[in-house]
């Protein structure tokens, strides 16, 4: 029996979404000029982030076209694409904030990694993506086809690459499907869990790898969880149970059909494009890329992972990695080792202002 997404816009092929551009939204001038606007309005260089609250940034006509982006990418396909930020008359600290202050409105910022950074500068800073601690968003490698740590992530662009770092995103609902009519053994298979490894990220209370499954069901909703360079790490790790050749073969199998032609879509983020993603319904990657020689033209892009107060219940599988999976609860992230009472004041000062809970 295969389980079916309760939502069916979420098991959407390229020719889908190409018919229905219902997943673009564009700002226009005035809504432009009103978060450019509301960004200078509360800039403040001897802030941090954490001191920042929703109600600093009044984003005036921009505020219902970015609830409707995020509403698509929770509610409805998984995923949005947000045009005309107002990426030329910002200034790249300017841009950075306004990612923010979108982000203040949209959901709970959730950390990325073992600095506990709560908004991440994809660019390449020189990571090795294959090593034991590697993260692809500061390597300009080519990445495998996988999903973040939060319940959304949302990506701003402030400099395209000189070539390459093409985005691609497949709704891995459709290609549960495919698998299930094709190979139902396979998809069987990847309901089982498999250990997931932390990159040597892992907070204090964390183990350096945890089991989930690549699908798993909750209140009828299909959810996926894949990254293969962290199950390929944790076969390295001790303790961490061996994958079998079936496994194996389910893996490769899934990999392959997320990059069939009819079910990848591959866009440009372009300078003031902002791409929202629901990780339970999409997997996504990108291409390698090069940079420009001049470091202020460098590819740069923005990224928050979020907790939106709206969310559903997760599977009861993914609490290790999540850490809670009620609804409405601030959850997910990667949790890591500079987490301060700085960090969990922002937590909860956002949390009420959103009318949602902290996990316990
Ligand atoms: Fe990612």
């Amino acid at each position: 029996m295969t389980p079916i997404d309760a939502n069916p816009r979420t098991a959407w092929t390229v020719a889908a979404l190409r018919d229905r551009p219902d997943w673009i939204f564009a700002l226009d001038d005035r809504g432009r000029r009103d978060l450019a606007a509301a960004v200078r309005r509360a800039r403040d260089p001897a802030k941090t982030p954490f001191d920042y609250r929703r109600a600093d940034f009044d984003l005036g006509a921009a505020g219902p076209v970015i609830a409707r982006a995020f509403a698509e990418a929770q509610h409805g396909g998984g995923i949005a694409l947000l045009r005309g930020l107002p990426r030329a008359e910002l200034e790249e600290a300017e841009f950075e904030l306004l990612t923010w202050a979108i982000g203040l409105h949209a959901g709970v910022a959730r950390p990325q990694g073992k600095a506990s950074h709560y908004l991440s500068r994809v660019s390449d800073a020189g990571t090795v993506y294959r090593s034991a601690g590697g993260r692809g968003y500061s390597s300009n490698a080519e990445l495998d086809f996988h999903t973040d740590g939060a319940d959304l992530v949302a990506l701003t662009c402030f400099n395209a690459a000189q070539s390459g770092g093409m985005s691609m995103v497949t709704s891995s609902v459709t290609a549960y499907q495919h698998l299930a009519a094709e190979r139902p053994e396979l998809a069987e298979v990847l309901h089982h869990a498999v250990p997931f490894s932390r990159q040597a990220e892992q907070a204090p209370d964390e183990t350096p790898w945890y089991l989930n499954p690549i699908y798993d069901v909750a209140e009828g909703r299909l959810h996926s969880r894949w990254n293969r360079n962290r199950v390929t790490s944790a076969q390295r790790l001790e303790g961490a149970p061996p994958l079998n050749a079936l496994q194996r073969e389910a893996m490769d199998v899934l990999d392959a059909i997320l990059r069939r032609p009819e079910l990848m879509l591959s866009m440009y983020l372009e300078p003031g494009d902002m791409q929202i993603l629901n990780n339970h319904v999409t997997l996504h990657s990108r291409t390698e890329f090069e940079d420009h020689p001049e470091p202020s033209r460098r590819r740069l892009l923005f990224r928050l992972w979020l907790a939106p107060p709206d969310s559903g219940r997760l599977p009861e599988s993914w609490r290790a990695a999540y850490r809670a999976i009620e609804p409405g609860v601030v959850r997910g992230g990667i949790v890591g080792q500079q987490q301060d009472a700085a960090r969990r004041a922002f937590e909860a000062s956002q949390a009420q202002d959103l009318g949602m809970r902290l996990a316990s």
